[in-house]
């Protein structure tokens, strides 16, 4: 069995991500979507919350288990699941230069491959960062999440750590 891990933070999930773990299942026989913590950052969304929403909009994806991802090495998280390959979209080559030491470091510790998805030219300016600022500054934000990530990002209160709208 190939299976891939598709780790990130999604606070919260959206299209762009989406599209990139539906190709990844469609290359791998299971995919798993770990959702990270990092005691240092501030999230918008809980873990929980975050597993849901990427529960809810890949429920209908063949081959996807969303689990969280704790605070360890990802290289460690692969090794103890069987994991050969991390998949990240790339949608800049900023992104790149980000991605290709950690690429290579996983693969130093734990011989895990990365695989690089060039991001659909659609979902090249799709960050979580810039969609919960454009939502909190009263902009529409519906095209970029999927449904019942929009409903939770219009019903919740802002976080205090942007600022608000008025
Ligand atoms: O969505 P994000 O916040 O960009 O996701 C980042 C993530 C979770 C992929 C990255 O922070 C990560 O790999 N964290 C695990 C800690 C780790 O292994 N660090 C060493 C990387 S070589």
């Amino acid at each position: 069995m190939r299976r891939a891990v598709c780790p990130g933070s999604f606070d919260p999930i959206h299209n762009g991500h989406l599209e990139v773990i539906a190709r990844a299942a469609g290359l791998f026989d299971e995919v798993i979507v770990a959702v990270s913590t990092n005691y240092a950052k501030k999230y918008r969304f809980s873990l929980e919350d975050r597993m849901e929403m990427a529960r809810e909009t890949l429920a209908s994806l063949r081959g996807i288990i969303v689990e969280p991802m704790g605070e360890g090495l990802l290289a460690e998280y692969c090794r103890h699941r069987g994991i050969s390959a991390i998949v990240k979209g790339l949608r800049s080559s900023s992104d790149f230069d980000y991605e290709l030491p950690m690429a290579t470091m996983n693969r130093q510790l734990a011989g895990v491959e990365t695989v690089f998805l060039p991001a659909e030219a659609h979902y090249v300016h799709l960050s979580s960062t810039l969609i919960k600022e454009v939502n909190v500054l009263g902009g529409d934000i519906s095209d970029f999440v999927p449904k019942s990530v929009l409903k939770r990002l219009l019903a919740g209160e802002p976080p205090t750590d942007l600022p608000r709208k008025g």
